[in-house]
């Protein structure tokens, strides 16, 4: 029977709330302050500890220090008398998985409970996912050995099973997708859904509904998720498109909406919802997002009755998302309430020794599914490992794809990009012109563009070969298009 500590200095409330702790299937103890909840987690540790914030001898989240000392082993709950949204985001920040309010609910009580007790089940099964990882260099469907990727298991592992909002943000292809599966995978929504919308003018899902109505939910975990497209340039859609697929309408609230339709946030309950390229989110759409976020309810597109939602978020960005609020791109409080964790991917040329183990474990998935034994030749590996992977993940993955389906048996160079060995340098030489474009002191947003506009003269404006050679998604491409013409 799994064992909680609880915490608070009235004890009639004490005795009423270890009641019903107990009812749920917990052995209890108690404690009337922070003095003997310290003696009675140094006795020994409980699996959870439900905590009153304030206590007459400090703060109840000044345990999760305790806590820290033995990590994954201890949950903490936070009670509060008076919670404001500050203090809730804060405590989650902290690590504390959830929080209720004064006088309990009973049934939020359960739902809390509910979830510590499938915890306890994924604790042990998040302790068993690292010890695969320090044996074979992976992480659930996530693969690297190396010490930047055993920060990021350990973040993930840490925030999974809480309902955090997660942040993530890295270069394109360096896996923030898999990382915001990961996370759903690993937490209590595992069996519910988990749906992805890119928030940006073009995006596939929109054009999809733009194209096919509105019916389908695209489901991110299929692999069409990642297959090309074919491209239909509908110039930006409207925001009202977007705020559609999030937050749903009601029938006959704009033209065209003939039925009422679920937006995302009603269709991913129960799971996680992947608010990709956020900062690239209309700014009119940030301030209904943020209302739904710190209400916990949606209202449809034309509708006057609010929806409540239950769906954890995770938002991603390949920008900075800091640099992009002092740009006015993305609203400041958005900003605050979406970074309660955030998770930062290091591009592959700072984990370099993952490229090997990378590109093995994409040619052994092909060999399997293929069941063929096709093998890299030494020097097809040493220009893998020597290539900069400007396109990270994405564009390895791409590369070994390529070089698989053109090699017989063995991966020799020439089945491999032949841009893999060009010095990257040259695709930076100025359009037109010899005198190198790029000096010292460039900075990292006008070095991408230039490398893009380069890219996408040199393959005569091929917007596909382009993505292609750089390693970003199309979807990516068109995003960073749209801005340039913006500007
Ligand atoms: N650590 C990893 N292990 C195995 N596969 C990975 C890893 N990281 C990324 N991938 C694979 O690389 C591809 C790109 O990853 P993903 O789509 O998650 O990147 P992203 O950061 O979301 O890119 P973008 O910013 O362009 O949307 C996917 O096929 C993904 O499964
Ligand atoms: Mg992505």
């Amino acid at each position: 029977m799994p064992e909680a500590l609880i915490i608070d200095d009235d004890p009639e409330q004490l005795r009423g709330l270890a009641e019903l702790v107990e009812r749920e299937g917990f052995t209890t103890r108690t404690a009337g302050d922070l003095a003997a909840a310290r003696a009675a987690l140094d006795e020994h540790m409980p699996d959870v500890v439900l905590s009153d914030l304030m206590l007459p001898d400090g703060s109840g989240l000044d345990l999760l220090s305790v806590l820290e000392e033995d990590p994954g082993k201890t949950q903490m709950v936070l009670i509060t008398g008076n919670a404001t949204v500050e203090s809730a985001v804060e405590a989650l920040r902290r690590g504390v998985i959830d929080y209720l309010t004064k006088p309990i609910d009973l049934p939020r009580l359960k739902t809390v409970l509910a979830n510590v007790a499938r915890l306890l089940d994924y604790t042990s099964e998040i302790g068993s996912l690292r010890h695969e990882l320090r044996k074979l260099g992976r992480f659930g469907p996530m693969i690297g050995a190396s010490r930047p990727m055993q920060e990021v298991y350990d973040l993930i592992a840490k925030v999974a099973p809480t309902e955090a909002t997660v942040l993530v943000t890295g270069e394109s292809g360096t896996g923030k997708e898999l990382v915001a599966q990961t996370i759903q995978g690993l937490s209590r929504r595992r069996r519910g859904p988990f749906l992805a919308i890119n928030c940006g003018a073009v995006s596939p899902n929109l054009i999809e509904s733009e194209l096919f109505g509105h019916d389908r939910a695209v489901h991110a975990c299929s692999p069409r998720a990642h297959q090309p497209f074919e491209v239909v340039d509908c110039g930006g859609l409207p925001p009202t498109l977007i705020e559609s697929e999030l937050f749903g309408h009601e029938r006959g609230s704009f033209t065209g909406a003939a039925q009422r339709h679920r937006g995302h946030f009603e269709r991913a309950s129960g799971g996680t919802l992947f608010l990709d390229e956020i900062t690239e989110m209309p700014i009119e759409l940030q301030v209904k997002l943020l209302r739904v976020l710190e209400t916990g309810q949606v209202l449809r597109i034309g509708g006057d009755q609010p929806v409540p939602t239950d769906v954890r978020v995770v938002a991603a960005s390949n920008r900075s998302p800091a640099q992009s609020v002092s740009e006015g791109t993305l609203r400041e409080d958005l900003y605050y309430r979406l970074n309660v964790f955030p998770i930062i991917l290091p591009p592959v040329r700072e984990r370099r020794g993952d490229v090997t183990l990378l590109a093995h474990y994409f040619l052994e998935q092909l060999n399997a599914a293929e069941s063929t034994q096709k093998r890299f030749s030494a020097a097809a590996l040493e220009r893998i490992e020597r290539h900069e992977w400007p396109g990270n993940v994405r564009e390895l993955k791409n590369a070994v794809q390529r070089a698989y389906i053109m090699a017989e048996n063995e991966i020799e160079p020439s089945s491999l990009p032949a841009d893999l060995g060009a010095p990257a340098v040259t695709a930076a030489a100025g359009p037109g012109g010899s005198e190198p474009a790029l000096k010292v002191g460039t900075s990292l947003g006008e070095a991408e563009r230039h490398l893009i506009l380069a890219t996408l003269d040199h393959y005569a404006g091929d917007k596909k070969k382009t993505a292609e050679i750089l390693g970003i998604s199309l979807k990516t491409l068109y995003n960073r298009l749209n801005v340039y013409k913006r500007e």
